[in-house]
């Protein structure tokens, strides 16, 4: 994949489009709506799969549905995503603007802890949607979605509010760890170290994109028309055409079926 910094939609050589994305989007989605890798497959009443605009240059990553989450089907809609909400709000920003996802798409029964087990089994889906969305910051809410994305055990109370470029498969992308809203819910005094944090997203959105890795996998592959070939070409013809093709372990985006439904929240 090649991303071409741009403003508005960015541009993903071989997905091209807002419509694509979205198609592809839904691929992840529908695969993921049906899951039963983890036992939270179990006690489950929905997959939460997440939420907001295909588009966004905003990413947020919280922990887990909760109860209100595991009934409604859309992350945070209980009490901190209403403050997740607010704080949007108050830096001029509102869901339409972002894609909000989990580290783990399932209720954890009890609100537990996620397990190492499901975070490992849940991981694709995260990073699928951070491919295809290509975000240019992902905030990362609390502790499981920072240490999962950082790849660093470091507790959220020591990397708050300090941007860091990661580069998350073949995209560079600013990590912006911040405290998950629900321990302002607990702990009101967080709230004011959550309004200072999320005061800077603004000037991190408007920053350019970070530099990116050199692209080196997915030069997309000329269409060539075959020509008539003669019996004596034909092996010839064919070892250039292995050649020609992508390294193993490329993958090859396809154009998801079109489809009117609207089933992810997407804006
Ligand atoms: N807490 C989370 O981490 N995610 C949700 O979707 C809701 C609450």
């Amino acid at each position: 994949m090649v991303v071409q910094p741009s403003s508005g939609v960015n541009t993903i050589v071989g997905v091209t489009t807002a419509v694509e994305r979205r198609e592809l989007l839904k691929e992840v989605w529908k695969e993921a709506s049906t899951c039963t890798k983890c036992q939270l497959a179990e006690t489950r009443q929905t997959v939460v799969f997440g939420a907001g605009n295909a588009d966004a240059d905003l990413m947020f990553v919280g922990e887990a549905p909760g109860a209100n989450e595991d009934r409604g089907g859309l992350p945070f809609i209980g009490q901190a995503g209403r403050l997740l909400d607010r704080l949007l709000q108050e830096v001029g920003l509102e869901r339409a603007d972002v894609f909000i996802a989990n580290v783990l798409k399932c209720r954890p029964p009890g609100n537990r802890d996620p397990r190492p087990t499901e975070i490992a089994t849940c991981r694709d889906y995260l990073h699928k949607q951070v491919e295809l969305i290509e975000p240019k910051v992902i905030c990362t809410l609390g502790n499981f979605s920072t240490k999962l994305l950082r790849d660093d055990p470091t507790g959220i109370s020591k990397v708050h509010g300090q941007p860091e470029v990661h580069v998350l498969g073949v995209r560079a992308v600013t990590i912006f760890p911040i405290y998950h809203p629900a321990a302002a819910l607990y702990t009101p005094s967080m709230l004011d170290t959550l309004r200072a944090d999320f005061a800077q997203l603004p000037a991190l959105l408007a920053a350019p994109l970070p530099p990116q890795p050199a692209p080196d996998v997915f030069e997309p592959v000329p269409e060539v028309e075959p020509e008539p070939e003669s019996p004596a070409e034909t092996e010839t013809a064919t070892a250039e055409a292995v050649e020609g093709a992508p390294e193993a372990g490329a993958e090859v985006l396809e154009q998801a079926p079109k489809t009117s439904d609207d089933q992810l929240g997407l804006f």
